[in-house]
């Protein structure tokens, strides 16, 4: 079975999808969207190219995730045009390699920098994003964090890993939280991903060789990571909570 065979059902549910300007959060709102929901796009970039037409609506808000009162009236304009919110999408995450070095030599001003869009900004959503759901009497939320918040690595890029390793910690802080208002909280650890993060995958040179490290020999697509994050956010799921699931193509069970 491949990922556009499964359908889920979204009509009635608004989401917020922070990152939505490409890679992973714009395949879930795509996906959100195709499946009947209605979505708030948010991210730095211009409008992407290839949003669904429907039969869900969107919006798209550009502009910074690490900034409160975007966030603010993000939420606020979800609910305005959307009356409610039900879903959070946060996939908002930079990976700047060179710059992003060892603990011992990073600028902090980078550090603080990696920490405030990669973290901060899915603290933000969440506050934000809660209140409403409460109001719902019910609601879901997916936090994409990476493996590299399971292991350490050579080729060190420690804010990365450090903001991913403190996103499985809030997410299951936010589940154990809000589970007795119906609110689920879940963490998504993605391998090797082709996305526009993953700029360097577009040689294919260089995707087989990332494809060599993984046992199903070849780098997962963002279908697939919006797949998992649908049946999340779904009532299919609505016994999961306070999880992390690794979609990596078995990278993380190697010996
Ligand atoms: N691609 C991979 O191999 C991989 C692997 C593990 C984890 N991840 C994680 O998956 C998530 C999605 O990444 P992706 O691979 O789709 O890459 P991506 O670069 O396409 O998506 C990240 C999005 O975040 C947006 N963004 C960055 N800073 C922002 C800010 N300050 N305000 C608003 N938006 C901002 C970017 O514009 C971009 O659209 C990230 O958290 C990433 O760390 C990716």
């Amino acid at each position: 079975m491949v990922a556009s065979n499964i359908s889920f059902e979204f009509r009635g549910n608004a989401a917020l999808v922070a990152g939505a300007g490409g890679g992973m959060g714009l395949a879930i709102a795509n996906a959100l969207i195709k499946a009947g929901g209605d979505v708030m796009l948010v991210d730095i970039k211009p409008k992407p190219e290839g949003i669904e037409s429907g039969p869900g609506r969107h919006h798209y808000v550009q502009g910074d995730l690490t900034d409160d009162a975007l966030i603010k009236r993000a939420v606020g304009e979800t609910v305005t045009r959307f009356g409610g919110l039900d879903l959070l999408a946060n996939t908002v995450g930079v990976l700047w390699l060179g710059r992003d070095t060892s603990a011992v030599d990073i600028d902090l001003g980078v550090w603080d920098q990696v920490m405030a869009i990669n973290l901060k900004s899915m603290v933000l959503t969440a506050r934000h994003a809660v209140p409403e759901m409460k109001k719902r009497g019910k609601g879901a939320m997916v936090h994409v964090s990476s493996i590299q918040a399971l292991r350490g690595d050579t080729k060190v890029q420690e804010a990365y890993g450090a903001s991913k390793g403190a996103i499985r910690s809030l997410s299951k802080s936010l589940a154990m939280q809000f589970a007795a208002e119906s609110i689920r909280s879940n963490c998504i650890l993605p391998g090797f991903i082709h996305t526009p993060m993953q700029a360097r995958l577009d040689d294919p040179a260089v995707k087989a060789k990332f494809a060599e490290f993984v046992p199903l020999r070849r780098v997962g697509t963002a279908e697939e990571v919006a797949a998992l994050a649908l049946y999340l956010l779904s009532d299919a799921a609505g016994f999961v909570t306070g999880a992390e699931f690794v979609i990596d193509g078995g990278r993380t069970a190697l010996p």
